[in-house]
């Protein structure tokens, strides 16, 4: 067979992903000096970073000067109900506030407070006010500022490049295998470190906040150049997703609404999330709707809250599976939602406060959101899991290869905290940019190997070379099946039912066919995301049928509570093996003493102020 033209490159460090922890790893990477590259599938400024709307927490202390590194360190752990990497987690806590202040000096245009600090605003679990914001569009201004500062570090960008493979020499990685999107050309990338920045995988689910670049890229490449995976099993469905029209369920309506005193009713107008606090929030939450209003009273006025959060402000999985339970028992909104409602507020503070929200849903639902309700429900917005990674480099388990943001795991556990994502990418952007930069100062250009080059296009070529059917078809069933079996709720029939399935689906993605043309051709592209889809659905299907027990984004009915004595304290680790996904269990690992009694230290704290505002813990 003729070998293919390819276009070669050589970098110190490749960055796959544009969004806000790709741009930030590769700003670090080059401002040590390393010739480094973007190198993204997508257009920049298209990532699911703008889908951070409400904030980037980051205890500054400028909304309350009771917050502080040990209150985010111990929120993070709480709403990750005990699973998240302590060592990420302290890291994020310590460090996010001085990554919000650099955003800041690089022309981040961040809400004010009267006193000219940056404002934060509140979301479920953070016990203060902490969320840096500009409006509800916060992570557009991220990535806008990330951008511009990139552009002046002089990183190259190859934009809508899709890379379905990474090159190995022995043990490490050494580079990548793209092909344009746009003219179906092929390019090979020598690199001494590889950073995966790729994101998530939630369109998996046809519920979903994410747009199509969402397909498991990174999390499959990882997997197939052997490196382990973690915490596949926890999904965030993130509660507040548009529900009608169908055309736009899914496009994610802003924690930021509940944040700014939004509350949550169900058909039969009730404020329904007084009955789902758990007992790990007991007196944590207002138990009254008096004292519940009250505190959005205070928060408006800019004081210091003396009473506790209303309970619409509990984590994202309990405020989710909430209102799935009302939908379920016939309490649901006219199209199987919830109504959120905000017009208490006020026109002019919405306007102020809201205004992505009040403009998506007059444009796309003919709805006024200053005067009615929205309505609302669950939708995937993030996984948790994803490659296993150092705590302090982000290298993976596979040498030269470091992944940041959503496509790494360990910071959430088994629930991220709304906002923790921004802070996420940029803290562990920054870190794996300056270890993927320090790491390539001592090694020579890795060669590029040619064989592994042409089987790479080989299989890239495959769709366009065979007859079968359309991937369309299969795009669409896949993600349905994942909706209905490996969902908000999971049964072990299902899930075993779900796993049956996604081989059929893997054996069905290998077969279709996408046309011949190379050029201009989404079906070539959906055929070769059918496969990593195939295989990150794999991967989540099987944690999740593993993990017998219900915690954070992992529900099952047949096991519907937490079991701490084993799996509190158990990881999934994932990875690939002659082309199968496989799955064993180890111990987390022991929290160092000092960080333990940061815990307690806040633990007694909150309990102290939850007496005080009449909590009676
Ligand atoms: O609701 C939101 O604005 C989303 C934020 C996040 O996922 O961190």
């Amino acid at each position: 067979m003729m070998s293919e033209p390819v276009a070669y490159h050589e970098y110190d460090v490749i960055v796959i992903g544009a969004g806000g922890a790709g741009l930030r790893a590769a700003i670090e990477a080059a401002r040590t000096g390393a010739k480094t590259a973007i190198i993204t599938k997508s257009l920049l400024g298209k990532a699911h970073t703008v889908m951070a709307e409400g904030g980037c927490a980051a205890a500054l202390q400028n909304a309350d000067p009771r917050d502080g590194w040990k209150v985010h360190f111990h929120d993070t752990m709480k709403g990750s109900k005990w699973l998240a990497d302590w060592q990420m987690a302290e890291h994020h806590a310590k460090e996010a506030p001085d990554r919000v202040r650099e955003l800041e000096q690089w022309g981040a245009v961040f809400d004010r407070t009267p006193k000219n600090l940056i404002n934060q605003r509140n979301f479920g679990g953070h016990t203060f006010p902490r969320l840096a914001h500009v409006g509800d569009a916060t992570g557009l201004e991220i990535i806008r500022t990330l951008q511009e500062r990139g552009i002046h570090e002089g990183i190259d960008i190859f934009m809508e490049y899709t890379v379905r493979h990474l090159l190995k020499e022995g043990d490490r990685v050494t580079g990548c295998v793209a092909y344009t999107r746009v003219e179906g050309e092929f390019h090979a990338f020598s690199a001494k470190s590889v950073v995966l920045a790729t994101g998530g995988i939630t369109r998996c689910w046809s519920v979903c906040s994410g747009s199509w670049e969402y397909t498991g890229d990174g999390h499959a490449l990882a997997m197939w150049a052997g490196a382990e995976l973690r915490d596949m099993e926890f999904v965030q469905f993130h509660p507040t997703g548009m529900v009608w029209p169908p055309s736009v369920r899914g496009i994610l309506v802003t924690e930021g609404v509940r944040g700014e005193g939004g509350r949550l009713t169900n058909s039969e107008g009730k404020r329904f999330m007084f009955d789902y606090v758990p007992e790990m929030f007991a007196g944590d939450h207002a138990d009254t709707i008096e004292e519940a209003d009250q505190w959005v009273e205070e928060v408006v006025a800019g004081k210091l809250a003396t009473v506790r959060r209303p309970p619409e402000l509990l984590t994202r999985d309990v405020v989710a599976k909430a209102i799935n339970a009302e939908v379920k028992a016939g309490r649901g909104s006219p199209h199987g939602g919830a109504f959120l409602n905000i017009a208490h507020r006020g026109e002019e503070a919405i306007l102020k406060k809201l205004p992505s929200m009040h403009h998506q849903f007059k444009e796309l639902a003919g709805v006024d959101i200053s005067k009615e309700p929205m309505e609302v429900g669950p939708t995937a917005h993030y996984v948790m899991g994803g490659v296993r990674v150092n705590a302090e480099t982000q290298e993976s388990t596979v040498p030269g290869l470091f992944a940041c943001g959503e496509v790494a795991s360990g910071l959430h556990g088994a629930n991220r905290l709304g906002g923790n994502s921004l802070s996420d990418l940029i803290v562990f952007g920054k870190r794996a940019g300056e270890h993927a930069a320090k790491r390539a100062k001592d090694l020579a250009q890795p060669a590029i190997d040619e064989a592994q080059v042409q089987a790479a296009i080989a299989e890239m070529l495959a769709p366009l070379q065979r007859e079968g059917e359309n991937p369309g078809g299969i795009y669409d069933a896949m993600r349905d099946m994942m909706q209905a079996k490996v969902g908000i709720i999971r049964t072990k029939s299902e899930l075993e039912e779900a796993i049956e399935e996604l081989k059929a689906f893997k054996d069905r993605a290998m077969a279709c066919s996408s046309g011949t043309s190379r050029k201009y051709n989404s079906g070539w592209h959906q055929a070769l995301d059918l496969i990593n889809m195939a295989d990150v659905s794999m991967a989540a299907a099987l944690a999740a049928i593993t993990r017998e027990e219900s915690r954070g984004g992992h529900t099952r009915d047949d096991f519907p509570t937490p079991e701490d004595d084993h799996w509190g304290k158990t990881l999934n680790i994932i990875w690939m093996e002659d082309g199968e996904v496989k799955i064993r269990q180890e111990p987390v690992v022991e929290m160092r003493a000092d960080l333990k009694a940061a815990l307690t230290e806040v633990k007694t704290m909150i309990k102290e102020r939850a007496a005080e505002a009449g909590g009676g813990q």
